[in-house]
């Protein structure tokens, strides 16, 4: 007899950390191949504000560019910024043909109309992938700049999948415009059955429940409990949530990890699961936009 046939097993754990190292490693050494051809991929910065959490995002992201070669350029706003001075910040790295990418971190102070300086990047250096003509293209299917968050969830999906994810129940758990709604437009791309689930959905647990792919993209945390789960599901958690537990702070995902961890097949970590192949993907962006720019690959 099969005894471990009996036994509970614990899901794989998809280690978003070396996959995003991986990445790295792939990006470092096309950058290589485009210093050979006189282009040195740069990508800019911006960061209007004090928000703590913003810091320390663009600090990381600086790092990490200096980290594969790729020339990155950081500039910082006072909170009290005009939008005008912003707008020929953007429109200064617009016309200049050094700079590949541009990021302007997200949230700007509330006086700046975000939509508006999402807008004004130039849709092939628009590394972050916001620009409406990018939501357009992928929303076509074309190949376009896709944001980095969802476009590194695809990639551990194919890791943990195998390359063709066609005909696999999607359920994607929230409806951003970072996240949720790009995810969709990946997977839809990817020939999956695209489900978006949402804070009006009724019978919410039950639809999750089908899912061969579960990305949780809300931001509450430990929402998704053995009730959304089946032992077939790969669970992508996009969640960075800090909680306190006994007086303690503590990074937690959307989903409970440990309701979980015994029924599904597979699950990211937080942290060290999605979070690692954002800052990837961006530098992956970065090359890409430099590629559209010069076509010289
Ligand atoms: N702030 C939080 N996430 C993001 C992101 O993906 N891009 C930008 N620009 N800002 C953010």
């Amino acid at each position: 007899m099969n005894i471990s046939a009996n036994l509970q097993t614990s899901a794989q754990i998809v280690d978003g950390k070396a996959t995003a190292a991986k990445v790295l490693e792939e990006v470092k050494a096309e950058v290589q191949q485009f210093k050979q051809k006189g282009i040195e991929p740069c990508l800019a910065v911006v960061l209007v504000g004090d928000d703590p959490a913003s810091h320390v995002y663009v600090r990381n992201k600086v790092e990490k560019a200096q980290l594969v070669n790729i020339r990155s350029l950081e500039f910082r706003m006072d909170a009290d910024t005009a939008e005008e001075v912003l707008l020929e910040k953007i429109d200064e790295l617009n016309a200049d043909a050094s700079v590949h990418g541009i990021l302007v971190q997200l949230p700007l102070p509330k006086h700046i109309n975000e939509t508006a300086v999402l807008e004004r990047i130039h849709p092939q250096k628009d590394v972050d992938g916001f620009h409406s003509e990018n939501v357009g293209g992928l929303s076509q299917g074309r190949d376009v700049l896709t944001p980095c968050t969802p476009t590194g969830c695809i990639r551990l999906l194919k890791d943990t999948l195998g390359p063709d994810l066609t005909g696999l129940n999607a359920v994607v758990v929230g409806r951003s415009n970072i996240v949720g709604k790009p995810m969709a437009a990946l997977l839809l791309k990817e020939s999956c059955t695209v489900t978006i689930v949402h804070s009006k959905t009724k019978n919410i647990q039950d639809i999750c429940k089908q899912a061969d792919i579960l990305v949780a993209a809300v931001g509450r945390p430990l929402m998704i409990d053995e009730s959304y789960v089946n032992p077939n599901m790969v669970v992508i958690d996009v969640g960075i949530n800090r909680i306190q537990v006994d007086g303690k702070n503590r990074l937690v995902g959307d989903v409970h990890y440990e309701a979980v961890i015994d029924k599904v097949k597979a699950i990211t970590p937080v942290p060290g699961g999605v979070g690692p192949m954002t800052i990837a993907y961006l530098m992956k962006n970065t090359l890409d936009a430099a590629r559209l720019q010069t076509k010289i690959f």
